[in-house]
């Protein structure tokens, strides 16, 4: 069982606003690239928020933007109240390809941010349990190339984890899975968000990964984009926090969104079949 004396974030913290954010790339031909227009959000502490687009709408880049990887070309992000000006370890990022680095063990790989934030010996402990926490024991060893998929994801979560984020941002982390590792994958995270309490931001293309997950649900808009709507996804949660995924409460959200969405089957592409 997980142990209860892991270090978690505190209760009410990891509250992220946005405030007409617009976020423009110069081009190598001098013309700007508007990937955010205006954008607003308020996500509160404790949150599951997924954010779902077409493709290029600019998803991972307001991702990027509350992580501290880039900063907006005007209006303000801040965690908690504070604005958010470079990356650190408060906000946990997990990417769709696992970044592992190769040259470290699975054990070296979760220790790593502690052991660069000097604060290894006083959480020497917290490796093991996140280790535990997501099922990998006995792997401490392992390089990340002997992993499949979801194991190396799991080690990614582990290793964002560890360092009691207030705030993990999931840039369409699943994405690569098949479909069964996924679905596991997405019961994992629920039981992580439910045990920390970690305000959770997750991309992903999949609407149904989207409503199975999410307290509410951004639903973006082509490029330059902005949030056209906000769904709060009121559907009862399962045991384990996740929703049943043939009720027809769900089929029913699911059209709407794909509505939404203005699928028409040719426009977008097939993965919103998913
Ligand atoms: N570093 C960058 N330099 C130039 N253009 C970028 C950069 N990052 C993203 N873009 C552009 O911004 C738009 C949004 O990209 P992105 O946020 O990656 O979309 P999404 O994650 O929704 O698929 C795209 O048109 C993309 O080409
Ligand atoms: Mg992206």
């Amino acid at each position: 069982m997980v142990t209860m004396e892991l270090t978690k974030p505190d209760k009410g913290f990891g509250r992220i606003t946005a405030k007409d954010i617009s976020k423009g790339f110069k081009r190598t031909d001098g013309e700007v690239t508007i990937a955010l227009n205006h954008l607003d959000a308020d996500i509160k502490a404790g949150e599951f928020i997924c954010l779902i687009g077409p493709s290029g709408c600019g998803k991972s880049t307001f991702l990027r933007l509350i992580a501290g990887l880039s900063e907006p070309t005007s209006g303000v992000i801040t965690l908690d109240e504070q604005p958010i000006k470079e990356p650190g370890y408060e906000r946990g990022l997990v990417f769709q390809d696992p970044t592992l680095f190769p040259w470290l063990n699975i054990y070296e790989n979760i220790a790593y941010g502690l052991k660069t934030r000097h604060v290894y010996k006083a959480h020497k402990q917290d490796v093991a349990d996140f280790i535990h926490l997501v099922g990998l024991d006995g792997f401490e060893k392992s390089y990340p190339h002997q992993l499949s998929g979801g194991m190396a994801q799991r080690a990614s979560l582990a290793r964002a984890l560890v360092n009691n984020p207030k705030v993990l941002l999931l840039d369409e982390p699943l994405g690569a899975l098949d479909a069964f590792t996924r679905m596991n994958m997405q019961d994992e995270i629920l039981r992580i968000w439910k045990e920390r309490g970690t305000t959770m931001v997750m991309v992903t293309h999949d609407v149904d990964e989207a409503i199975y997950l999410s307290d509410r649900i951004f639903v973006m808009t082509p490029r330059p984009a902005k949030i056209e709507e906000i769904i709060e996804v009121l559907i009862g949660r399962g045991e384990n926090q996740g929703r049943q995924r043939d009720s027809s409460d769900f089929l029913r959200l699911r059209s709407k969104i794909l509505q939404i969405l203005d699928f028409t089957g040719k426009t977008l592409s097939p993965e919103y079949y998913l």
